[in-house]
């Protein structure tokens, strides 16, 4: 299969919804990145790499940070984690608190903003320093020694971050915090606020296409535990879009408000796209339409 040649029609696919959606500017920081910018990057689970547009431009990675905590907190932890999270898509907004209520102070899911919240909490407490341990794993596993963290981006979130602290005090009311909250979401911005190019994110992904192992060929999960890993990004990975999201992709993806999506072929090959702007849910319009096209021209999904 000719993957380059399939990359560069998924870009003009990604270039002709030029103008749709919003840049996130919740996260004042975010706003200054160029709306229309466009990368997608390819890479297989036999070593072959390609891309096209932006593809080695570093973005703001945001939630898709949060895929990296997960498997790094089962890694370490097993499944001790899944006490204090659930695994139900939400059906809600990414930072909704709702839920948090009636659900006593246990997460819907690892990805939306409470899930992952105490996902870093338990990443912290396995490892001593959560957002460290994902900035190394994506260093090793994208052979970036130069990827790191945007610290202006994390400052700005820390500013404007009202409704993750509201967040993580509510669930810390409910004892489902082991550390200080301050501490955790300081974690938790860091990790978020990580730079990282759809180049690095493909690469650093492929363990789950890998059906858990490294780029070394050492095993980071077991097959069935990246086999559950692949599920909770099918089902909550695009939050409440994730039913639209296995609609058009049909991969499990991890999407952030930086505008990268990660998707998954398991078996296969991992994809990267980015695009900044953003639908209602969250999640790129470019590099959804990017990934749509993709596995349409291509018939490789999981379905
Ligand atoms: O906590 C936040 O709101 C951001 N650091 C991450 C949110 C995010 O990326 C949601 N993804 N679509």
């Amino acid at each position: 299969m000719n993957y380059q040649q399939i990359l560069v029609e998924a870009a003009e696919v990604a270039r002709a919804t030029a103008g749709q959606g919003r840049v996130a500017d919740y996260i004042p920081a975010l706003a200054q990145v160029p709306a229309e910018a466009f990368g997608m990057a390819l890479a297989t689970a036999d070593g072959e790499l390609c891309g096209v547009g932006d593809w080695e431009q570093p973005f703001s990675i945001q939630s898709i940070s949060k895929l990296f905590t997960l498997v790094l907190a089962i890694a370490h932890g097993g499944d001790a984690l899944w006490k204090g999270v659930g695994r139900e898509p939400s059906g809600n907004p990414f930072n909704s608190l709702i839920q948090l209520e009636t659900e006593h102070g246990i997460p819907r899911n690892p990805f939306i903003n409470a899930g992952a919240i105490v996902v870093t909490d338990r990443l912290l407490r396995l490892t001593g320093d959560a957002a460290g341990a994902v900035r190394d794993f994506l260093r090793g596993e994208s052979e970036n020694p130069s990827l790191g963290t945007d610290p202006e981006v994390a400052a700005s979130e820390a500013a404007h971050g009202h409704r993750n602290a509201a967040l993580a005090h509510f669930i810390a009311s409910h004892g489902n915090l082991l550390g200080d909250v301050d501490t955790v979401l300081g974690h938790y911005y860091q990790h978020c606020a990580i730079t990282a190019s759809c180049r690095d994110l493909a690469l650093a992904g492929l363990f789950l296409a890998r059906q858990g192992s490294r780029a070394d060929g050492s095993r980071l999960l077991h097959r069935s535990q990246a086999k559950r890993v692949n599920a909770i990004m099918l089902t909550c990975g695009t939050y409440d879009a994730a039913g639209e999201f296995a609609y058009r992709v049909g991969l499990p993806g991890k999407s952030g408000v930086g505008g990268g999506i990660l998707a998954v072929l398991p078996g296969r090959a991992t994809l990267c796209a980015w695009g900044p702007r953003l639908d209602a849910a969250g999640n790129s319009v470019a590099a959804m339409a990017a990934l749509d096209h993709f596995t349409t021209a291509t018939g490789l999904s999981i379905f």
